[in-house]
């Protein structure tokens, strides 16, 4: 088994079928993962489909969630990688029938929202925050954090063909969108739908203000005054976390090979204008408009 499949992504089409009968393919999705999670009415999960900011959104929640035990110490956040912060359902070891008393109740997943654990989706009480990003940006975060996972040239024509095609890692990208897209709107309170682009035009910190009154930890008078949103959303930025020594040299996911600064590349709205043809970005906005246009979803 190749690296790639360790994590659930595949650069190689007939890989994705030999892959298929050896894993479990759940509702049409192959992945690792944790069939007998349990969850806790307080728990949240970062949801995504791989390269559309979970790392981002991962230090938001993170940050939101400790701001009052870290209090005046720096925070974990300037030491720690994002997804050491926040464990992955399927990559890390969750200990979750003998929880850590201390265990923060934030979790993060790829993981489809039709294939979720169970007691994810049936839990009255624990919340979902998703975000999705362009899927012509997504593609082309993809392919270079492939080219860095496999330390290959990975060809570009032919993983965006895949990609198109829903062959990807914890794909297909637009049935993952319109999964928890549907599941926002019929339950909003529980599910938070985002989208990467709103994020990173946001000014005036709404985002910010917004995940944590999800979060059931809303911003007080006396942490407005101090500004904490700000500094929240400073301390997140990708300018503040891609410079950080432990994003730039260390690696969490050493037994893939990957540095830490694969998950720090751009981040930048419309970079796929420097790499996709002009069919190739048609070809992408014709399958968003069929798949998720008549859902009233727009990159
Ligand atoms: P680019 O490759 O376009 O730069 P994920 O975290 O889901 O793996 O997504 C990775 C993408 O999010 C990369 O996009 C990465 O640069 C970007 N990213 C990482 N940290 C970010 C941050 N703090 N703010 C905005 N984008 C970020």
């Amino acid at each position: 088994m190749s690296d790639n499949y360790a994590i659930g992504i595949s650069t190689k089409e007939d890989d994705h079928e030999e892959e298929s009968k050896k894993k479990p393919s759940i509702q049409g999705f192959w992945f690792p993962y944790q069939e007998h999670f349990e969850a806790q009415p307080n728990d949240i999960f970062v949801c995504s489909f791989p390269k559309t900011g979970t790392t981002w959104l991962k230090a938001l929640a993170f940050a939101i969630s400790t701001r009052n035990q870290v209090g005046l110490k720096p925070s974990p956040l300037l030491t720690n990688m994002p997804h050491e912060c926040v464990p992955f359902l399927e990559f890390d070891p969750v200990h979750h029938d003998k929880r850590d008393p201390d265990q923060l109740p934030l979790f993060a997943t790829h993981i489809p929202y039709d294939s979720l654990p169970k007691s994810i989706i049936e839990s009255a009480g624990c919340k979902i925050i998703y975000i999705c990003r362009d899927p012509k940006d997504t593609f082309v975060s993809l392919w270079y954090f492939l080219t860095k996972l496999t330390d290959t040239e990975v060809c570009f024509e032919k993983e965006f063909d895949l990609f198109c095609q829903g062959k990807s890692g914890f794909g297909p990208f637009w049935d993952h969108v319109l999964g928890f897209w549907k599941a926002s709107l019929e339950s909003p309170e529980r599910i938070l739908f985002l989208k990467y682009e709103d994020m990173k035009k946001d000014h005036n910190l709404f985002y910010v203000r917004r995940l944590a009154e999800f979060m059931n930890q809303p911003f007080t008078k006396e942490e407005e005054d101090k500004q904490l949103p700000k500094k929240i959303m400073d301390l997140c930025s990708f300018g503040n976390l891609s410079s950080l020594e432990v994003n730039k040299n260390e690696k969490y996911f050493a037994e893939f090979g990957i540095k830490n600064s694969a998950f720090f590349r751009k981040g930048e709205i419309g970079d796929w204008k420097n790499h996709l043809t002009k069919e190739m970005a048609e070809t992408i906005d014709r399958i968003s408009e069929e798949k998720l246009g008549t859902c009233g979803l727009k990159f």
